[in-house]
């Protein structure tokens, strides 16, 4: 099939969260299984500095010039370049992203004419849909997190150059405004989550965000398909961020990567405590909030553990994280910033890894961490629920430990249930082995992929 996704970050072109983890993959993936694969996406600052083998594909019939990439077989990454709208230093949360991503999601649909499947992610790339409401092409939306929709003021409307009917409480206006996810639930074949279970959460007053309703209108088209990992760029036997390899074979690495992360981090060298990691957006959604109270309270109770974290975002979060690690510099230890390489230490590194999200439409780090032989604890939601099996279920098939509540109460029991399976080594194995030898590969989800876009691609004439 000839494929054309679009999307407003890619791994490693740009990237802030599992959206460019996430579509690079399955682009990826899918070239691999011998699809023709467009990946279109803006040429932000940080890509013209950092890449500078791009070759112009012109300007043809175009708002912007293009550039490409073909980074592997059958996939062809194009990027849309506009200084005025993409040479900046951050990738959103500009006073103009309505602009922005009126002209990204315009030129996508120019370019998206010769495809059988046009594939678009989250709210940058809504328009798209609507855009292409005429055209015989399969068109797929696909919602990494329906917290971010893209609503603007009703005069931006206008600009997308949509017929004004489209303007319509069943169609593109929200509360008055225009909201771009909304678009692109509408007007897609096909809508996709990335996890079973948001899809059910999405019909929710709890999770909907607002868009419950139009969620539940399109009950019949909605599925969660979970995303996969991408091997390659996320293993513990060939990578260069690692202080040593190893595998649920030869586990004797993990031992000197939890070493060397407690050294990067200035904390005491003891393979005997049990180290809990996270890597995180500071933001509501990933429950930091709850994970700060519950550090807290098996500090203030004495109990023996390590934490280290990797994060940024909510300014306040980060004091709050900063100011306990000044205040237990033996047990708490965190970097504000954004650094993938101590990603990947701080997942090698740890023996838990704690997800206690208020909602997660996939996440990608839990399953990052079951690969990486640290243990998650997740608040059962979305893809963490999906992805994780519970101690209750016994040592034979558990690889995580999950929790419903979300509350410090709950984490801090969880964390409880943590330090005894640290004790227990045996159990601990056991556990820590079945979540290493799970298979999350791209290679499913591509198939799952397949199957919904054979429903919708159209008859070529
Ligand atoms: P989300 O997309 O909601 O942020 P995911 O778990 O799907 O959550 O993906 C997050 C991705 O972003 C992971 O690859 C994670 O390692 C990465 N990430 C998040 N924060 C940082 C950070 N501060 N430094 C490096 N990588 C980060
Ligand atoms: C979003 C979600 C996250 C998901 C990622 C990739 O950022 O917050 O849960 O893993 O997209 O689909």
């Amino acid at each position: 099939m000839n494929i054309l996704h679009a999307s407003s970050e890619v791994f490693p072109y740009s990237k802030t969260g599992g959206l460019a983890d996430a579509t690079a993959a399955l682009a990826k993936s899918q070239a691999a299984a011998g699809h023709a694969v467009t990946l279109v996406t803006p040429l932000y600052r940080v890509i013209r500095e950092n890449f500078d083998d791009l070759k112009p594909l012109g300007r043809a019939q175009m708002l912007a010039n293009v550039w490409s990439l073909e980074p592997e077989p059958n996939l062809t990454v194009l990027f849309i370049d506009e200084p005025e709208w993409f040479d900046r230093k951050s990738l959103y949360s500009h006073i103009d992203d309505a602009e922005r991503f009126i002209f990204f999601s315009k030129c996508v649909a120019r370019l998206a004419r010769h495809a059988e499947i046009v594939h678009a992610h989250d709210w940058q790339s809504g328009l798209i849909m609507p855009l292409l409401a005429d055209e015989t092409i399969g068109k797929v939306f696909t919602i990494h997190n329906a917290a971010y929709q893209g609503c603007f003021p009703a005069d931006k409307f206008e600009l997308t150059g949509l017929p004004k009917s489209f303007f319509d409480w069943r169609q593109l206006e929200f509360h008055g405004g225009v909201n771009f996810l909304k678009g692109g639930i509408v007007f897609a074949d096909l809508v996709t989550t990335v996890s079973p279970r948001y899809a059910r959460e999405l019909l929710l007053e709890e999770y909907g965000c607002g868009l419950e309703g139009v969620f539940q209108s399109r009950v019949g088209t909605l599925t969660g398909v979970l995303n996969g990992v991408d091997y390659n760029e996320w293993n513990t036997t060939d990578n260069p961020h690692l202080a040593a390899a190893y595998s649920a074979d030869s586990l004797d690495g993990k031992h000197l990567n939890k070493l060397a992360l407690q050294r990067e981090f200035g904390l005491p060298e003891l393979a005997d405590v049990p180290l809990f990691g996270n890597i995180s957006r500071f933001t509501d959604q990933k429950g930091i909030d709850i994970l700060l109270g519950a550090l807290e309270q098996l500090l203030s109770r004495s109990l023996i553990f390590q934490f280290t974290g990797l994060g940024s975002g909510d300014s306040l979060l980060e004091q709050s994280m900063s100011s306990l690690a000044k205040r237990y510099p033996k047990q708490v230890a965190v970097k504000i910033g954004y650094d993938t390489g101590l990603a990947h230490r701080i997942e090698a590194g740890s023996d838990f890894y704690l997800m206690p999200s208020r909602f997660e439409p996939c996440g990608l780090n839990q399953l990052y961490s079951l690969r990486y032989g640290s243990v998650p604890i997740v608040r059962a939601t979305g893809g963490l629920d999906d992805s994780v099996i519970d101690l209750g279920h016994g040592e034979d098939m558990a690889t995580g430990i999950k929790f419903g509540d979300c509350s410090v109460t709950a984490l801090g029991q969880a964390l409880g249930q943590a330090q005894e399976l640290f004790a227990d080594r045996e159990r601990l194995a056991k556990v820590r082995d079945n979540g290493m030898r799970t298979d999350f590969s791209w290679t499913r989800t591509t198939a799952e992929y397949e199957k919904l876009y054979a429903k919708i691609k159209k008859p070529t004439a």
